[in-house]
């Protein structure tokens, strides 16, 4: 490779990994953003971020540069699980349900600096390949520039929306960020579903049912546990919660499901972080007889008791018990304690 291929190639990889790198930032922000027209619009943008990473990937193997350096990143934070995981990164005023708007109104400015970089880079690119000759890669950077001057537009276009909406939020009192429309949350809820479905099918399949429902993931858990940054007072399963005293709370905690505990170990942390408190939820939360049971209904956990042994049967009794009490439920795991 001859020193001007080179050159090509050097910009060329650092417009790649600033690619990856904003396909992290966006799945981050599309994560804290409410559902509308600034989210479909960053969704979008991810979308063409791929696809730019992608052909500046295929022109850097055409040029002989396609080794693993370039190819390596591009992982699982592109994925939905990318987006449940940010979930962790909210700042936490953001999950109190303060400065939401203005949180997505900052990273929409951000947005708008990288936009302009982008534009930058890929303008430098484009003159850089005509001056070496390089037709190729100077179209391909010349039609990624377009696509960046498109999006910052657009960006522009959301700022005095998404400042009104701080206005509303900040000075009105009237807050429009909706925690549980965001990018996270929808994340959280289809994987729900997926670990439902999953969980359903792995009930059909009699035989090894029982060591597969274990491998379903607590989602309830999760969801609960969102729940409970935005929850107040009244959205507790324990009345009176505020009023209560750490004991009155700790002897009320067993019997409650494990989505309602999660909710108030968010409460509690948030709140009055008392370690009394929380260290009985996460004993009580470990109780399930496997991960991701309180999702199940009645009839799948049944399914799953006719498959499996004693011990197993037991343990759902007496969680059934502490928690849940579903006749139904305790009725079939005594039925399986006995005939066995
Ligand atoms: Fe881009």
């Amino acid at each position: 490779m001859n020193k001007d291929q080179q050159k090509v190639v050097q910009y060329l990889s650092e417009a790649h990994a600033h690619e990856q790198a904003l396909t992290r930032v966006l799945q981050s922000q599309i994560a804290m953003t409410p559902r509308g027209s600034y989210r479909t619009l960053l969704e979008t943008h991810l979308d063409e971020t791929r696809r730019q990473t992608d052909r500046i990937e295929r022109r850097l193997r055409t040029l002989g540069q396609g080794g693993n350096a370039v190819t390596a990143v591009v992982g699982v934070m592109q994925s939905v699980v990318g987006q449940a995981l940010a979930i962790g990164k909210t700042p936490i005023d953001l999950v109190r349900g303060s400065g939401g708007e203005e949180k997505v109104l900052k990273n929409a400015k951000d947005a708008c600096a990288t936009e302009a970089l982008e534009i930058a880079t890929y303008t430098a690119i484009e003159r850089l390949a005509e001056q070496v000759g390089d037709a190729e890669t100077a179209k391909l950077a010349a039609s990624i520039r377009a696509e960046e001057e498109r999006m910052l537009e657009r960006i522009l276009k959301e700022i005095p929306k998404l400042t009104t909406a701080v206005v509303r939020a900040d000075l009105r009192g009237d807050s429009s960020y909706d925690l549980t429309s965001t990018g996270a949350a929808e994340a959280v809820r289809e994987a729900g579903n997926a670990a439902r479905a999953t969980t359903r099918k792995a009930v059909s399949t009699a035989k090894r049912t029982s060591r597969q429902a274990r491998k379903v993931p607590g989602v309830a858990q999760v969801e609960g546990q969102l729940k409970g940054v935005v929850a107040s007072e009244e959205d507790l399963a324990i009345p009176r919660y505020d009023e209560l005293t750490a004991e009155e709370i700790i002897a009320k905690l067993p019997g409650i499901a494990q989505i309602e505990l999660a909710k108030i170990d968010s409460y509690e942390r948030i709140n009055q972080n008392r370690s009394t408190v929380l260290e009985r939820i996460s004993s009580l939360r470990g109780d399930e007889p496997w991960t991701g049971y309180d999702e199940l209904t009645a009839a799948d956990v049944i399914a799953v008791l006719n498959e499996c042994d004693d011990d197993r049967a037991r343990e759902v009794r007496e969680y059934e018990r502490a928690h849940k009490n579903r006749v139904s439920v305790m009725k079939a795991a005594e039925r399986e304690l006995t005939t066995a």
